[in-house]
């Protein structure tokens, strides 16, 4: 059954997640209510504003406050009351151990079965926050069910709807998704939360709860080894003087692979791949079932960043007391996200080194979230205020995000600001040959580096 335009849809939890998809179903004309604890942020949605950076996002959300069909709250009871979808988009943070901590999901959880308490019409609740199999199934059906003394699939829908949004695109690819996975307690749930989807040209996919929750952490476990793969390949690349880059051209030509997540470099980092693949395996070692490749991926991965640390050093001979640039501290570019970045254990890596660290992101905001890690910790860090300001006077330079703005650093300013030009490159941002012709040591990760 096609949800109507204008349907009323809650939203539990405005992180990112959240406020990404409540522009989603305002673009495609539904009416939104968001629903979190943290007053500021409540507030802020209702100003118009957005508490992240997301291209496009803040827009929508005024928009939304401007034309009536946006408003916050903290009541997540009433909000679950007046709603016919209520998402459930909270955080997922990690335990010591790795597992995913679901404390906010049962908080949620219990809100939404206060509220769906008597009520007519068949509401549907649906997952969009990402939960190890069984989650929806057995955590968040019984508490609903208790709180609202109703069945899944009888009084109220039931629904996993995943999203496979790229920090930095999210509202293009939650526009133009390449699929849409749908996984419901009964075909009444899945075809309710298909018309909330109605018109988009993207496959579908109808299952159950725990697959759909399923081919959520697949997808990410798939994607960040395909990153770690690549990452190794590069390592035997630097070992043997071969390009990696060219060598995964000629490898993502091939259809079955195909060209995408095979950038090596230094290591990926995110709210995501790192968090999901440590609750994987950690729901697996709870099930008993060994793993190999996953583990291996993340031990790589926190080794990967420090490649940087060895090219340097090799052309420096020694790090201590030289004044190194670290130019990005997001996890990557167009993001202020700083969650799991690859920059603090390269940060962490030249203070051991006895290196002076100077710290430089595009993003103003990156460099305020990045200063969490080591406020009042050195005074070996220096932040600085632009890309010249960083690279004056410096002995060397690592890129560890390829934003617009290094894309664009130009040889002659390199060499001008530089006391030695050496950078190492830990993606592949600007052309090798080209700073190679201009006299500046431009070295990186699985590059011929001669
Ligand atoms: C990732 C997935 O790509 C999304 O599909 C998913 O929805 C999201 O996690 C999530 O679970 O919410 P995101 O973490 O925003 O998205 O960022 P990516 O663009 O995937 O990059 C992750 C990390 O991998 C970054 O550090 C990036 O620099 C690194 N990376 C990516 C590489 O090192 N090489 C590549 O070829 C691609």
């Amino acid at each position: 059954m096609p949800a109507k335009v204008g349907e009323r849809i809650a939203i539990l939890g405005i992180g990112y997640v959240g406020l990404v998809t409540a522009a989603t179903f305002l673009k495609r004309g539904h009416n939104v209510v968001c629903v979190d604890v943290l007053k500021d942020r409540v507030a802020m949605i209702n100003d118009g504003k957005s508490p992240i950076f997301e291209p496009g996002l803040e827009e929508e959300l005024e928009q939304g406050i401007r034309s009536g069909r946006l408003m916050a709250t903290t009541d997540g009871i009433t909000a679950a009351r007046c709603s016919k979808f209520i998402f459930i988009c909270v955080g997922t943070p990690s335990m010591p151990d790795g597992s995913i901590d679901l404390k906010f999901i049962r908080s949620a959880s219990k809100d939404i079965g206060k509220g769906l308490k008597g009520r007519k019409g068949f509401p549907v609740v649906v997952m969009k926050s990402t939960v190890v199999p069984n989650t929806c199934e057995k955590v968040v059906r019984p508490i609903i069910e208790k709180a609202s003394k109703m069945r899944a699939g009888r009084g109220f829908g039931l629904a996993c709807n995943p999203e496979f949004l790229k920090e930095g695109e999210a509202l293009k690819d939650s526009l133009h998704p390449d699929r849409i996975v749908i996984g419901g307690t009964d075909d009444r749930s899945r075809s309710a939360v298909e018309g909330l989807y109605k018109g988009m040209d993207a496959p579908l996919i109808l299952t159950d709860l725990n697959t759909a929750e399923m081919i959520k952490y697949a997808s990410n476990a798939f994607l960040a080894v395909r990153v770690g793969l690549s990452n190794e390949i590069a390592n035997i690349c630097s070992a043997h003087g071969v390009d990696v880059y060219e060598v995964m051209k000629g490898v993502g030509l091939d259809k079955r692979i195909g060209p995408h997540f095979l950038r090596a470099g230094a290591g990926f980092g995110g709210s995501c791949f790192p968090k999901d693949l440590k609750a994987l395996r950690a729901a697996a070692e709870k099930a008993e079932v060994s793993l190999n490749i996953l583990p291996s991926v993340l031990d790589q991965n926190e080794a990967q960043p420090l490649e940087t640390i060895k090219l340097l050093k090799k052309v420096l001979k020694g790090l201590k007391g030289r004044r190194i640039a670290l130019l990005g501290l997001a996890f990557k570019p167009d993001t202020d996200d700083v969650r799991e970045t690859r920059a603090l254990p390269i940060v962490k890596a030249l203070l051991k080194e006895g290196a002076v660290v100077r710290l430089y992101d595009t993003n103003r905001a990156a460099m305020d979230n990045f200063r969490t890690f080591i406020k009042g910790k050195t005074k070996r860090v220096i932040e600085c205020g632009s890309i010249e300001e960083a690279l004056k006077g410096s002995d060397g330079a690592i890129i560890q995000t390829e934003s617009k703005e290094f894309k664009a650093l130009r040889p002659r300013d390199i060499k001008a600001w530089m006391r030695r030009p050496v950078i190492i490159d830990g993606r592949r941002t600007l052309d090798p040959h080209l700073m190679k012709r201009s006299g500046i040591v431009y070295r990186g990760i699985g590059w011929k580096n001669r």
